[in-house]
């Protein structure tokens, strides 16, 4: 396991830019920051170096603009070995964007909160993390206001995502309904995502002209979030995107009653309240004994069992009863003898396919979440299994960004797909090795 661990250490040193502070997630495929990148990232650092774990976060927060909101890719180089990248889109049209960093108008998983938390945790001179917590934790506080603000129309405690890339499952099955509802032009562009990784593990040319047709939505009104509401195609409450803002609320509140703001604190159990009580009547979907995502636009639940439909027990949002029903699903569905836990999509379904980016792999941030969130219910053995299942896959791929979910296919290590060295496997290995 030392081996391993080292390999992580080493895979996360190489992504480091040292230059700027901050970590890709793999070379080539994703030169710039990503947003939960960065955080999960921030955890393994914060395990061997808590200079760079504070260097990465700090970078990002710096990256927040003037309402709050803080941005999924922020493009620090000039690099072409990226589609789309800042000229198509043009973070400068929002009148709030930072004048100091280029960037996308779109947003990623809110994981910040929670990710400070497990910094204080991890640190041996918690002090020395305090102090640094201190320093910027109004900035993630801020984020959430944004969040609250502008992106819940109906004031119901749950936030909207208006484009599949802010959901970090950016090619999952569930977003098909929302493309049939949709027929946008055929752009003309070069792909560079196919000049890294095999085409058949990446979303198909008609798929991308679906993504660049909602930003192109959006920059007809300068990323106005009222616009968006009222406009965008694609408008979803997303289970995981919301457990993670819930989670990140409940680190907060932790942070701060240590820190004594009290204001904060109250403000901050207000929203939690309203989002957890919103998320179980509004997300859970008894039938499939889960929680699914939620299409605005369309006002229809979309019934898909994906691996961000467990990802609420990391956030403590269902009740015991509900996470018995949750787990029992997820065995059955997810997790016979042949299958590694846990794919990123339904098994049973059709629309399941082990090799693609988002439709049925297995990824190592989601079982990262799924592990801490069955230890939380006290399913001891099956969070166990999640551990030993990632390792497994680690072991004997590497590194990779995703890996197929069929034993039978890890018998020559090579099932892993995607990027390799990839940043957030590596540092979310290490961080479950200390679990
Ligand atoms: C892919 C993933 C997204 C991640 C990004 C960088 O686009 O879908 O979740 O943030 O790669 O790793």
């Amino acid at each position: 396991m030392k081996g391993l661990k080292n390999h992580a250490i080493e895979v996360l040193n190489g992504n480091w830019k040292d230059k700027i502070g901050f970590s890709v997630p793999c070379a080539n495929l994703y030169p710039f920051q990503w947003f939960w990148d960065s955080g999960l990232i921030a955890i393994g650092f914060a395990h061997f170096d808590m200079r760079k774990a504070e260097q990465e976060i700090r970078t990002l927060l710096d990256t927040q603009w003037g309402n709050g909101f803080i941005p999924h890719i922020i493009f620090h180089t000039d690099s072409d070995s990226y589609f789309p990248g800042p000229d198509f889109h043009r973070s400068d049209l929002h009148p709030q964007s930072s004048k100091k960093y280029r960037s996308t108008g779109m947003t990623q998983p809110p994981v910040t909160g929670f990710v400070l938390e497990k910094m204080y945790n991890i640190a041996k001179d918690k002090d020395a993390v305090l102090k640094f917590i201190k320093s910027l934790i109004d900035k993630v506080y801020f984020n959430h206001k944004y969040f609250y603000e502008n992106r819940d129309p109906q004031n119901e405690g749950l936030v909207y995502i208006y484009h599949n890339w802010e959901s970090g499952t950016d090619n999952s099955p569930i977003w098909d309904d929302i493309w049939d509802t949709m027929n946008p032009p055929e752009y003309t562009f070069e792909r560079r995502d196919t000049t890294h990784v095999d085409a058949s593990e990446r979303p198909s040319k008609r798929e991308y002209d679906h993504y660049l047709y909602i930003i192109d939505i959006a920059k007809e009104h300068n990323y106005s979030d009222e616009k968006i509401a009222e406009l965008s195609p694609f408008l979803v409450q997303d289970p995981l995107f919301n457990a993670m803002l819930i989670k990140s609320n409940e680190s907060l509140i932790n942070l701060y009653e240590k820190l004594g703001d009290s204001e904060k604190v109250n403000q901050l159990k207000e929203w939690q309240e309203k989002s957890k009580q919103s998320f179980n009547s509004k997300l859970f979907d008894e039938e499939l004994g889960a929680y699914v995502h939620y299409d605005m636009r369309n006002e229809r639940p979309l019934r898909y069992l994906s691996s961000s439909s467990f990802s609420p027990l990391y956030a403590g949002i269902p009740s015991t009863e509900r996470a018995a029903s949750m787990v029992q699903i997820m065995m059955e569905k997810f997790g016979g003898d042949h299958q590694y836990l846990c794919a990123s999509f339904d098994p049973t379904s059709e629309r399941f396919n082990p090799k693609k980016y988002w439709r049925g792999p297995v990824w190592v941030n989601l079982n990262w979440m799924l592990h801490n969130g069955l230890k939380r219910y006290g399913y001891k053995d099956i969070a166990e299994r999640v551990k030993h299942d990632t390792i497994q896959i680690l072991e004997k791929n590497g590194f990779y960004e995703y890996f197929d979910s069929r034993k039978e296919m890890h018998q020559n290590g090579k099932a892993g797909y995607g990027g390799n060295n990839f940043s957030w496997s590596a540092a979310l290995l290490i961080d479950l090795l200390e679990s």
